[in-house]
């Protein structure tokens, strides 16, 4: 039986919670997706304060009930005392996948000095890959350039849905690929 792919796109900013800002960064992950990926998807998306509880419950929500095989945040990964969205996501995880978080701080240290201020991590939630990216727009190209390409085998390794991208944009990276 076919079911429907689901991605969750979450923005975790007090701020925008509370309408006093434009999400920015919710939509910017939602057109990277809408280029990179060409088989069909749909969108749950999410704008939550900077509240562990609250951004746990999301995820969970997404992951369990949704079923998003894959979940993309955006924001509350720095040092501020209201930034949890680690924490949150490795509250939610059976497996923690730091080689995500290794190389987006990587990249981004190319673009800004301050990219050492992100605790960006990743984890899996049953057959659900949760991907942190920092608040800022200009981050999200940036990270998900860099993690993309094994994106879709790591949620082929989860048992989620095969996702196919737009070769022109990125390549995905099968090591068996048949
Ligand atoms: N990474 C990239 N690629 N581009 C950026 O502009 N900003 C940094 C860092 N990582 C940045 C980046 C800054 S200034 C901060 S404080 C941290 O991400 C955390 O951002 P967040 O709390 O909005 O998640």
């Amino acid at each position: 039986m076919q079911t429907t792919t689901r991605i969750g796109v979450l923005t975790v900013s007090d701020r925008a919670s509370r309408g006093e800002y434009e999400d920015l960064g919710g939509p910017a992950i939602s057109q990277y997706l809408q280029k990179t990926l060409v088989s069909e998807w749909v969108q749950e998306y999410l704008v939550v304060s900077d509240d562990r509880e609250v951004i746990a419950s999301s995820l969970r929500k997404m992951a369990d009930v949704s079923h998003c095989c894959l979940i993309i945040t955006t924001g509350g990964t720095g040092p501020a005392l209201r930034d949890v969205t680690p924490e949150a996501t490795a509250d939610v995880c059976e497996k923690m996948m730091p080689g995500f978080g290794e190389l987006m701080r990587k990249v981004s240290l190319e673009k800004v000095p301050t990219a050492i201020l992100s605790r960006q991590t990743a984890g899996i939630r049953g057959p659900c890959l949760i991907v942190n990216l920092p608040g800022q727009p200009k981050a999200i190209r940036e990270c998900l350039d860099a993690v993309m390409p094994a994106i879709p085998y790591c949620i082929d390794l989860i048992g989620g849905p095969r996702l196919e991208t737009a070769p022109e944009h990125i390549v995905a990276f099968r090591p068996k690929s048949k």
